[in-house]
C-alpha cells in the first residue's frame, strides 16, 4: 500500500486552521461526529473515499475516523484540491491521502487506483470515478466491498445507467438525491459558490451584465437566482420543456444558446451534459465574453473546437485563458472549463455541505447496518435519515416550528371530511 502523495506536508497546519473554520458552522455533522466517537457504527470499516479535498471534506474524513473507519482519499477533480487541505488530512489524522491540486488526468487517475488499493469496504464518490474504475479492473477485491455513497448528480446518473445495464456490483446510497443534499447544496451552495468563482477569476462586474445560464435543474436554479441577485440580467437555456417553463415563470428569459449567445457577457454551464457550449456559439460571443462550467465534467464548454478556431490561446490571468479569433474577438474561459466554483474559489460553504456531509455519514453507517442485505442497485437515503438531517440542522439554526394538532392529524388521515 502506497504512502500518501501530497503536494507539501508543511502545509498542514494552516490546513487545520482553515478546517477548524469549516467546523464551526457544521454542526450537524459535528453532532453526528460526537454519536461516531462513542458508538464506533464505522469500526473494521475501510472507506475509500474520491471527493473534492477542501476544508469541508475534511471535517466529513474526521467524523468517519471518530467513527472507527479506516480513511484514504484522493480527489474527484485535478483543479479542486487544497494543498494545505491534503497536508492537515496526511498528518494528522493518519488518513492515507492522494491527491494534489493541478495533476493531469494520468496522475489523477493514478490516485484513485492508489485509494483502491486499501482494499476498501466502502466507496464514497462524487462523481463515480471511483466506482467506475474499480469495476473495471479485475485486480480489486470487489467482493468485500458491502456498498458505497454517491455525492452528485452526475455521478448517480452514472451508477443508475451501471444498474440498468446490469454491471453494478453492489449498493450506492445516492446521497445527492437526499432532498436535504439537492434543494440546499446544489442550489444555495452551487449559486453562491459559482458565482464566486467567477468574481475571484475575472474580477468583473456583474451588475448590469448580461448572465447565460446554461440548465436550470437545481445547480441552475441556485445559479440564475444568484446572478439576478447581482443585478445581472439572466437569461435561460434549456432541452427540458418543463425546466424552461419553470424558469419562464421563474421571471428569467428562456431562449436557444444561439440566440443567447450573441448577447451573453457571462457564460455558465450546469447541464451535466457535452458539448453544451460549441462553435455556433463561439461563432456569435462578442469580444471579452467570459465562458465557465459549474457542472461535475468538464466536457460542457467544447474547448478542443475552441483552441481550432482560435489563432492564439493566451493565459492572462489566474485562471483565465485568452482565446483570440481570427476576426479579433477574445473569448476568456474559466479553470479550463473545469468546475469554477471549486477551482477558483473553494466550492460552496461550510453550511451547506454540513447537511450533505451529515448525509454521507449516515448513509455509510446505514450500508453497515444493512451489510449483504441490499441489492446491486442505487437506493435513495432512507427518509427517517433525510428527516433527521433537516431537524438537527433546523436546531442548530436555533428555528422552531409548528406541530401537527391531533385534530389536524385525524383530518390528514381521514377521506370522508370535505367541504
Ligand atoms: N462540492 C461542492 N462544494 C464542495 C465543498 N466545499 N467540499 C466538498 N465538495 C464540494
Amino acid at each position: 500500500m502506497q504512502a500518501s502523495q501530497i503536494a507539501d506536508a508543511g502545509l498542514a497546519n494552516q490546513g487545520e486552521e482553515r478546517v477548524r473554520w469549516a467546523a464551526e458552522d457544521m454542526p450537524v455533522l459535528r453532532q453526528i461526529q460526537y454519536r461516531f466517537a462513542q458508538q464506533q457504527p464505522l469500526k473494521g470499516q475501510q472507506i475509500a473515499a474520491c471527493l473534492h479535498v477542501t476544508t469541508e471534506t475534511a471535517n466529513l474524513v474526521d467524523t468517519l475516523v471518530a467513527g472507527g473507519a479506516q480513511v484514504a482519499l484522493c480527489a474527484s477533480n485535478p483543479l479542486s484540491t487544497q494543498d494545505d487541505v491534503a497536508a492537515y488530512l496526511a498528518a494528522k489524522q493518519r488518513v492515507r491521502v492522494f491527491a494534489i491540486r493541478g495533476v493531469d488526468n494520468k496522475v489523477y487517475y493514478s490516485h484513485i487506483t492508489a485509494a483502491l488499493e486499501t482494499a476498501p469496504t466502502i466507496t464514497m464518490d462524487d462523481g463515480a470515478d471511483l466506482v467506475s474504475t474499480l469495476h473495471s479492473n479485475k485486480e480489486y477485491d470487489i467482493e468485500r466491498v458491502i456498498g458505497g455513497t454517491e455525492e452528485t448528480t452526475t455521478g448517480v446518473v452514472r451508477l443508475r445507467s451501471m444498474a440498468g445495464d446490469k454491471v453494478l456490483r453492489y449498493p450506492i446510497i445516492a446521497v445527492n438525491d437526499a432532498a436535504t443534499k439537492h434543494f440546499f447544496d446544489n442550489r444555495y451552495g452551487t449559486g453562491q459558490s459559482t458565482i464566486d468563482g467567477i468574481i475571484r477569476a475575472t474580477n468583473r462586474l456583474l451588475a448590469g451584465a448580461n448572465f447565460v445560464v446554461c440548465g436550470y435543474g437545481w445547480c441552475g436554479r441556485g445559479l440564475a437566482m444568484r446572478a439576478r441577485g447581482m443585478g445581472a440580467r439572466v437569461i435561460v437555456t434549456e432541452v427540458n420543456p418543463l425546466k424552461a417553463l419553470e424558469a419562464v415563470m421563474d421571471g428569467f428569459e428562456v431562449c436557444p444558446l444561439e440566440t443567447a449567445a450573441a448577447s451573453g457577457d457571462f457564460f455558465c454551464t450546469v447541464t451535466g451534459n457535452c458539448n453544451v457550449i460549441r462553435k455556433e456559439h463561439f461563432d456569435k460571443m462578442k469580444d471579452g465574453a467570459i465562458v465557465a462550467n459549474s457542472g461535475h465534467f468538464n466536457i460542457e464548454i467544447d474547448l478542443e473546437t475552441l483552441a481550432k478556431m482560435a489563432k492564439q490561446v493566451q493565459h492572462v490571468r489566474h485562471q483565465v485563458e485568452q482565446y483570440e479569433m481570427p476576426d479579433g474577438r477574445r473569448i476568456h474561459v474559466l479553470a479550463e472549463g473545469r468546475l469554477v466554483n471549486l477551482a477558483a474559489a473553494e466550492g460552496h460553504p461550510a453550511q451547506v455541505m454540513d447537511m450533505s456531509f451529515a448525509n454521507q455519514a449516515l448513509a455509510a453507517e446505514h450500508l453497515v447496518g444493512k451489510a449483504g442485505k441490499l441489492d446491486n442497485l442505487v437506493y435513495d437515503v432512507p427518509a427517517e435519515l433525510d428527516a433527521e438531517v433537516a431537524a438537527l440542522k433546523l436546531a442548530a439554526m436555533g428555528v422552531t416550528i409548528d406541530k401537527l394538532t391531533p385534530r389536524q392529524i385525524s383530518y390528514l388521515a381521514s377521506w370522508q371530511e370535505g367541504t
